[in-house]
């Protein structure tokens, strides 16, 4: 063997020495990149079962704890559609995904309404004592309760002009913004009449014990509030009337649809709206409102929801 023989298989090795090395680090380090790729949301939840667009979606909505906790569930088309809802809130996803099994003719939007007040439960099943630091805001309903001791502690009296019976009372703030309204429906030809605004504990609990003789219980509980759970124990609820008319024919009257149109300018809404029966707990009630002030209430009449939704998702929130 020459020389010239023996360096050419020299240089052929140490080339093949060299090749092999770079394909053993190139190896290496796509075999890194694929442990480090799997390490990654994006391929924990494509392996899931996830699409493509539904895990950029959730990469972009969700911090990585919540992300963990949703590997730990079932994958769920459901998931992504119940996210992108509008009143969506974190913290009832797996009771949104429990009620649809048991109800999967539902719509979603109804779902997450209905977990979102707790009205999956039973009226009067599951109560708390309510937030009352958020005043104007604050929710009375099936599973909100007042103190029995509560009074607010601005009640002004009403002038008789503006009401049916003896000195009803109402909140400083709900009073001023009802003469406000007062004025402009006046001034479009509507005479609005308060029929029943602040009603204390005891006087609620009359009232209740009374129903309860004449109806019965399930009746009664569609109508009337159990004391502590009357929003108009809170000063900021009244029900409005117009001359001649009641309960039954007040809907049917031009102040009826004058307050549709115009109660949230002044910061009150309609509060057991007809068909939303199953979020409120009480039958349709044309002539209950409630003072919210002017943004809630904008809001709740613009996008149709209740009071009870909104608390939920602006108020409660996550
Ligand atoms: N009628 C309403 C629900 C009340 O009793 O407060
Ligand atoms: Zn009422």
């Amino acid at each position: 063997m020459t020389k010239v023989r023996v360096k050419k298989r020299n240089v052929t090795i140490a080339i093949g020495i060299v090749v092999v090395g770079i394909v053993l680090v190139a190896g290496i380090f796509r075999w890194k990149q694929e442990l480090d790729y799997q390490k990654t949301y994006e391929f924990k939840l494509e392996e899931h079962g996830y699409s493509k667009e539904d895990t950029a979606f959730l990469i972009e909505k969700l911090e990585d704890k919540e992300l963990d906790h949703l590997l730990e569930l079932e994958m769920d088309q459901n998931i992504i559609k119940f996210m992108k809802e509008t009143y969506y809130l974190k913290k009832n996803l797996e009771k949104y995904l429990a009620y649809q099994k048991e109800h999967p003719e539902d719509e979603l939007s109804n779902i997450v309404a209905i977990i979102n007040v707790g009205a999956d439960k039973d009226w009067y099943s599951e109560y708390t004592e309510t937030d009352l630091s958020k005043d104007y805001l604050l929710l009375c309903n099936k599973f909100h309760q007042l103190p029995e001791n509560y009074t607010p502690e601005d009640l002004t009296k009403v002038k008789n002009w503006y009401a049916y019976g003896d000195d009803p009372q109402l909140r400083e703030e709900a009073y001023s913004q009802f003469i406000s309204m007062y004025n402009a429906a006046k001034e479009d030809g509507q005479d609005l009449i308060i029929n029943s605004a602040y009603r204390s504990y005891q006087y609620q609990d009359d009232l209740y014990g009374k129903y309860l003789e004449w109806y019965g219980q399930q009746e009664t509980d569609a109508m009337a509030a159990r004391p502590g759970f009357s929003e108009h124990q809170t000063g900021l609820s009244m029900d409005i009337m117009t001359y001649g008319a009641n309960a039954s024919t007040f809907e049917a009257t031009e102040e009826f649809t004058w307050l549709k149109n115009h109660a949230h300018e002044y910061g009150f809404i309609l509060r057991y709206p007809k068909g939303k029966e199953y979020l409120t707990g009480y039958e349709y009630e044309s002539w209950h409102y409630r003072y919210v002030g002017i943004e809630a209430a904008t809001y709740i009449y613009q996008h149709d929801i209740t009071f009870d939704e909104y608390y939920a998702y602006f108020i409660e929130g996550e």
